[in-house]
């Protein structure tokens, strides 16, 4: 993740901002060449240009395997939208934030870019019991502090389908990624960097055989945290 926030007119993260809105744009060319512009705004995350990180994780992330994709943290939505134009249209999107002008920006966004019948913009309380997703993408919020980001990241790596079910996550190598794979790997998912560009890992997690139902061992009691079952 960047260093590069909406701080300090209060985190990117609060559910409503409190900075008065501004709106903006910025513009993103996909790998593949296609350029995508988004409206943005204050008081989200990065708001003002995409993500080093972001851009990175759509550098180096693999295809888009559906059909049914997370973007965890979707902020205005960079990463949604590029995901539902590369997995074409048999690829739902979820696309969850606790913010929420960077969710009204990123249903805007699938909106204005052709693709809001594949992006649902949801909170995080609106996300179903039962949903089972094939790939996560994320530039997970790592300010949120460790447990609560392990949380996050528990409750959505459980919910990947089991053996085949990916993530691939980019962090900020100073910011902590190869303790994070580390510690992933010891809860069960087995993680590998996938990449290393600019500052950034993107880590490539995969799915326990046995699904969230409690069979990952306990971890190395880093986070001094239970799984949420
Ligand atoms: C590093 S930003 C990435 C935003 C966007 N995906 C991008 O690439 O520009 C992480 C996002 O996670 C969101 N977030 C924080 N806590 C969350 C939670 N518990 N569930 C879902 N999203 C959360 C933040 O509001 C923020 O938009």
């Amino acid at each position: 993740m960047s260093s590069h926030q909406s701080e300090p007119d209060g985190h990117y993260f609060s559910p409503r901002p409190e900075v008065a809105s501004e709106p903006g744009a910025v513009e993103l060319v996909l790998p593949e060449g296609r350029l995508i512009r988004l409206a943005t705004d204050r008081g989200v995350f990065s708001g003002d240009r995409v993500d080093p990180g972001t851009r990175a994780l759509l550098v180096e992330g693999p295809e888009v395997t559906g059909p049914v994709v997370a973007d965890v943290g979707c902020g205005y939505g960079p990463i949604a939208v590029a995901l539902a134009l590369r997995g074409g249209p048999d690829v739902q999107v979820w696309a969850v934030d606790v913010n929420e002008r960077a969710r009204a920006l990123c249903a805007a966004n699938a909106e204005a870019n052709g693709v809001a019948d594949q992006v649902r913009v949801v909170a995080p309380d609106e996300v179903p019991a039962d949903l089972v997703v094939d790939q996560i993408w994320s530039n997970p919020p790592i300010r949120i502090g460790k447990p609560a980001l392990h949380d996050l990241l528990v409750r959505w790596l459980d919910r990947l389908r089991p053996g085949t079910g990916t993530a691939e996550l980019v962090v900020q190598k100073h910011l902590g990624a190869d303790s994070l794979a580390k510690w992933l790997d010891d809860q069960g998912w087995r993680t590998t960097r996938r990449a290393s560009r600019g500052g950034y890992r993107i880590l490539h997690v995969r799915a326990s055989a046995a699904g969230g139902d409690g069979s990952r061992d306990g971890g190395d009691g880093e986070s001094g945290e239970e799984s949420p079952k």
